[in-house]
């Protein structure tokens, strides 16, 4: 348990790009700084795509800019355009995003798996002449099945993240994008990976769909995977990926960690009232179990 396990909150970006109630930048800012102060230290805070193709965060750049300190903050960049505009405002941590499958690149980022990685192989080259010591992340969506394509074999996945690693991204996330993996098929596929690859450039990104999340990652920590993304209140899907749910929900993550004995230096309380923020600017009631049983605990009512 001395071994840290890192959280990457996608919260402000996964959470947020499907929702279609907009939500002020002073909104997102406040919830970001209410995750700070939490305790959280790594966010993914937006995305530098088309503000056509995800109207929620068109506001990128000036929501950049007024980022308070604290975490370290990265975002999702799709293409040179995007990354020009992540640079004119210091982006310093960026992630790339494909897929294990052509079909769901095609629909999210209109090229192939093959097409994006020629893009991203120039987006991470010019990305590293400006930033010499930033960081690249890079994702492989729909790495258990794809809504268009059906399931997918492990050594799909083993290729897209050794082609990433070869372009010279820092880590990759393995995304169960639809929230469909069972814990046996993570001990499969984490099992495949970790042979390949060392643990530290592996991360895992679960959707909560199904309801296994917590549960794979247990698995993927007993397999020896130590980081994992998750959505604060567990808002979050995809909007190329029909039946996405939520995400992992941070505050699930946090009390399982904390409940096993991995120390997070998060407090869920505080958590807790940063996804209040959103949630209620979204107008919806607290989903995450964890989040329902602290807002129970604290309120001395039993969550039912
Ligand atoms: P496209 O329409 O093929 O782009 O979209 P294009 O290059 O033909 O350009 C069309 C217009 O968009 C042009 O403007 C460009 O300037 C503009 P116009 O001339 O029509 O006025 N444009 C941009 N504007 C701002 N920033 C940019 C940019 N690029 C072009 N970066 C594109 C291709 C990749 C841009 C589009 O498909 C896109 O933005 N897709 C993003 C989709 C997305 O964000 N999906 C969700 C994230 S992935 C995910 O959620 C999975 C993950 O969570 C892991 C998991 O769960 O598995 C990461
Ligand atoms: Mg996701």
């Amino acid at each position: 348990m001395s071994d840290p396990i890192r959280i990457v909150e996608v919260g402000p970006r996964d959470g947020l790009q499907n929702e279609k109630t907009p939500i002020a930048t002073e909104t997102k800012l406040a919830f970001i700084a209410a995750l700070a102060a939490a305790g959280i230290r790594e966010v993914e805070a937006t995305s530098f795509v088309s503000p056509k193709w995800i109207p929620q965060l068109a506001d990128a750049n000036d929501l950049w800019r007024q980022l308070p300190t604290g975490p370290l903050y990265s975002a999702l960049v799709p293409n040179l355009a995007g990354l020009e505009r992540a640079l004119s405002v210091g982006v310093e941590r960026m992630a790339l995003f494909t897929a294990a499958s052509d079909a769901f690149t095609e629909r999210n980022i209109r090229m192939t798996v093959d097409q994006s990685l020629t893009v991203f192989a120039e987006v991470a080259s010019r990305f590293r002449q400006a930033k010499p010591n930033g960081w690249i992340r890079g994702y492989v969506s729909t790495a258990f099945e794809c809504p268009y394509a059906g399931r997918i074999p492990i050594s799909q996945v083993i290729e897209v993240t050794g082609r990433l690693i070869d372009i010279g991204v820092n880590e990759v996330s393995i995304g169960d994008t639809i929230g469909v993996a069972a814990p046996i098929e993570v001990r499969g596929l984490t099992t495949a990976l970790l042979r390949e690859f060392p643990s530290e450039r592996i991360a895992m990104h679960f959707h909560d769909t199904n309801g296994l999340a917590v549960a794979n990652v247990v698995e993927a920590i007993d397999r020896g995977i130590r980081c994992f993304d998750a959505s604060a209140g567990g808002l979050g899907g995809c909007p190329y990926a029909p039946g996405a749910s939520g995400n992992l929900a941070t505050e699930d993550l946090v009390y399982l960690l904390e409940r096993s004995g991995w120390h997070t230096g998060i407090d869920l309380d505080e958590l807790s009232r940063a996804s209040l923020i959103v949630l209620e600017a979204l107008g919806r009631p607290p989903a995450a179990k964890a989040q329902v049983a602290q807002l129970a605990s604290a309120s001395g009512t039993s969550p039912t």
